[in-house]
């Protein structure tokens, strides 16, 4: 975040920073320039932003005059999460400071570079090295200005970065470069601030500009001037932030996970609202015509983590609504293995951020490929929607707890739309039927308000008694198997606790040695009015790792009886249609999660060694 204006900087950017916190978090730092100081004034610590604040505390009055400044909450990439690596890094002399965010892959070459000069280098970051070459293009050309410095600095640098700089002798001015990792500029009355997040300067101004690709911001009280990275001036997209405060607070919740938990039933009505005008469904951005959907011969997914998992659901209803062979991939494997991609494959990639650097990789190498590209995305104007052919966003709002809940059930709502838009184009699926299904999905609100309801408690209890497992397995079948994928996912991100999904036919397989007396064992069970045989077939899963010590923690439909006897824990969760199962099956395993955390005395919110936002590869 970086910030020139009135206020005074170092509360302004705690605050922010404070917002931001979930982006990453295992070191932050600011910088503040204050008018006649040869120097930046930095302070970092390792660890959480308390430790900053207690440093920042501990310095006294001395920066509180300054009206300029930046900061940051990092996620180690080069060099271990210390005090001396933690941004923001000088140059030699303390005039110029720098944060950033990615990678910047040539910078061993930079380094020696320096090196080479005699310039002694404090940190092991890749980041350092962009404040020495600022400071030495100020050195070389004053007269050209800050921003032509760093314009000639970002022109060398290889990879993903989104810096921001200060410079000591302009204490009213904060230049800032963005290439891959996101970056918004607030304008507010006499002051301006640009972040990775608006949520950092929503306290201040709702009143945004999304930066683009290579494009570079020099900010003063007075405003923002946009230029590219060759320095011409750059066309801009000033937006609303259409979410208040309110939004991205606890609202009187424990914690964030918790909020946005019950948040679903809110995030999955106002995802579908709107996309069904005069029974035809509706994206929110389309820039392909209907016979380019009409000619799409295969689907490929891509997406990562949780969004991979909504990208597996994807797949059960496109193909059954649309006929239409779906492939699912974790996006970071994509572009390497050369799929075969052509005009008429469409490419949907989900993203709750919209700026995960594996996906947007993948979306570049299929675009690459001439391959049409849906983006499936929680943030408007990111970058993956961006780069895509067509938009759908989901409309569940911030979500700052770094386990994906809420933007999960959106995204495989949003998915189901996406099958159900390309079922009407080509009519494998009559109007009448498209509108059924969608109205089914509208009731999945009403549904999970149910099980909000009713499971809850008794999963937060269940939870307390096996929070000294050493190990959670987790089995489904059909759409069972990527929420039982998605339990252990969030069980281990969250309670740092060993845990596999299975799809429960794949047990005997191998994984069945895996049990042992009292092991729980969490089974995700169709329904028993769908397919009988899927039933029957999971009922004889339950029972093969009962008879071998499991202790079985059933999530069932209610009124299902046959599995009453063979669940030593049941979890009934309300009758719905099949490919609405998930999102009433996964509630309870968010829930199970978090409370096991908790137990365990971790931080729902903030999980060690992860960030909300990827944006490295
Ligand atoms: O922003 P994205 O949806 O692209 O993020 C993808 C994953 O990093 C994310 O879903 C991650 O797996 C979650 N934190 C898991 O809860």
């Amino acid at each position: 975040m970086g910030y020139v204006g009135w206020r005074p900087a170092r509360d302004v950017l705690l605050g922010g920073l404070r917002r931001l916190e979930y982006r990453g978090y295992d070191s932050a730092g600011i910088a503040t320039v204050t008018p006649d100081s040869p120097t930046v004034e930095v302070h970092r610590a390792a660890g959480p932003l308390d430790e900053l604040v207690r440093v920042t505390d501990a310095a006294g009055e001395g920066d509180t005059v300054a009206r300029a400044g930046m900061g940051h909450t990092r996620w180690a990439t080069h060099g271990a999460p210390t005090d001396r690596n933690a941004h923001p890094h000088r140059d030699a002399s303390g005039r110029v400071a720098v944060i950033h965010n990615g990678i910047i892959e040539n910078f061993a070459a930079l380094r020696a570079e320096l090196e080479d000069d005699g310039v002694e280098l404090a940190s092991d970051t890749d980041t350092e090295v962009a404040a020495h070459l600022v400071a030495r293009a100020l050195d070389a050309e004053p007269e050209a200005g800050f921003t032509a410095a760093v314009r000639h600095v970002v022109n060398r640098l290889e990879g993903a970065f989104t810096l921001v700089f200060t410079d000591a002798r302009r204490p009213d001015e904060i230049v800032a470069a963005r290439r891959s990792s996101p970056l918004v500029v607030g304008i507010g009355d006499g002051e301006t601030f640009v972040a990775s997040d608006v949520a950092a300067f929503i306290d201040h101004t709702r009143d945004a500009v999304e930066l683009g690709q290579d494009q570079i911001v020099t900010l003063t009280r007075e405003g923002a001037v946009v230029t590219d990275f060759h320095g011409d001036l750059a066309p801009t997209r000033p937006f609303h932030v259409d979410w208040d405060i309110a939004a991205a607070e606890k609202g009187g919740h424990d914690f964030f996970m918790q909020k946005e938990i019950e948040e679903q039933p809110a995030a999955l009505a106002d995802t579908l609202r709107g996309h069904l005008v005069d029974g035809r469904i509706v994206l929110d951005e389309q820039r392909l015509s209907d016979q380019e959907l009409r000619d799409i011969d295969k689907v490929f997914v891509v997406a990562c983590g949780t969004a991979y998992h909504a990208g597996l659901l994807a797949k059960y209803a496109i193909e059954h609504w649309c006929r239409i062979p779906v492939e699912v991939e974790v996006a970071s494997e994509f572009r390497y293995r050369d799929p075969v991609l052509d005009r008429s494959t469409l490419v949907v990639a989900i993203s709750q951020s919209g700026e995960t650097a594996d996906t947007l990789e993948a979306v570049r190498h299929a675009r690459e490929q001439k391959a049409r590209v849906l983006a499936i995305c929680n943030t408007n104007g990111a970058q993956i929607p961006r780069e895509s052919d067509a938009v759908l966003y989901t409309h569940a709002g911030p979500e700052v707890g770094v386990a994906a809940t809420k933007t999960f059930t959106s995204q495989v709502v949003a998915c189901y739309l996406v099958g159900l838009a390309l079922a009407q184009n080509r009519g494998t699926k009559y109007s009448d039927e498209v509108e059924r299904e969608y109205h089914a999905l509208v009731e999945s609100a009403d549904a999970v308000k149910e099980v909000l309801a009713s499971a809850v408690e008794p999963t937060r209890q269940l939870a307390r008694d096996l929070a000294g497992s050493k190990a959670v397995l987790f089995l489904g079948r059909h759409v069972g198997y990527p929420v039982a994928l998605e339990g252990a996912l969030k069980l281990k991100e969250l309670a740092y606790m060993h845990a596999e999904g299975f799809a429960a036919g794949e047990l005997k397989h191998g994984p069945i040695a895996l049990i042992e007396q009292d092991l729980p064992v969490v089974v995700v069970m169709p329904s028993p009015k769908g397919r009988a045989t899927l039933h029957a077939k999971l009922l004889s899963n339950i029972r093969e790792i009962q008879a071998r010590g499991a202790r079985t923690i059933v999530i069932a439909e209610e009124g299902d009886e046959t599995v009453r006897p063979f669940a030593s824990v049941l979890i009934e969760t309300p009758a719905v249609p099949t490919l609405i199962q998930p999102l009433v099956a996964s509630v309870p395993l968010q829930v199970f999660s978090a409370e096991v955390a908790r137990a365990r005395g971790y931080d729902v919110d903030k999980p060690r060694n992860l960030a909300k936002s990827v944006t490295v590869e």
